[in-house]
């Protein structure tokens, strides 16, 4: 069974934080967890797929020799140290593959091959947060 895992940000710290089993809290009626970061509640990340200006963040599969290339933005997104892309996420059946990226880093990553079924690509800017590929 494919689940799709859910990311939250701390406004505090900017660090993401990753739900592998949305939905399994039997003790709770929301759904989404209630998770803090030093005392701060995170935030639950929406998915954005249609960029508003320049297609900086909408992620682009690419097969290639070998695996399949995850470039962030049909524009290269920058990758300064106070605007870069923190990591980027590979989803194809039930595995889930992420690359962490750094300032100066190409935005891009290399994954091995998936299998021909689905695969959703996300990646997560330090400013804009997620974004995914549909
Ligand atoms: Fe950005």
């Amino acid at each position: 069974m494919e689940k799709n895992p859910v990311f939250y940000k701390c406004p505090g710290c900017g660090g993401t934080i990753m739900e592998m089993d949305p939905g399994m809290c039997l003790l709770s009626s929301e759904d989404t967890l209630s998770v803090s970061c030093a005392g701060t509640e995170v935030e639950k990340l929406s998915e954005q797929t249609a960029d508003f200006a320049t297609e900086k963040h909408v992620p682009i599969i690419e097969k290639v020799e070998g695996g399949i290339r995850v470039k962030v933005g049909s524009t290269p997104h920058p990758m300064a140290d106070e605007h870069y892309i923190m990591w980027i996420a590979v989803q194809a059946g039930a595995d889930l593959m992420i690359h962490y990226l750094k300032p100066g880093d190409a935005p891009e990553a290399f994954f091995p091959p998936c299998p021909d079924t689905d695969v959703k690509a996300y990646e997560c800017c330090n400013v804009h947060n997620l974004w995914v590929n549909r």
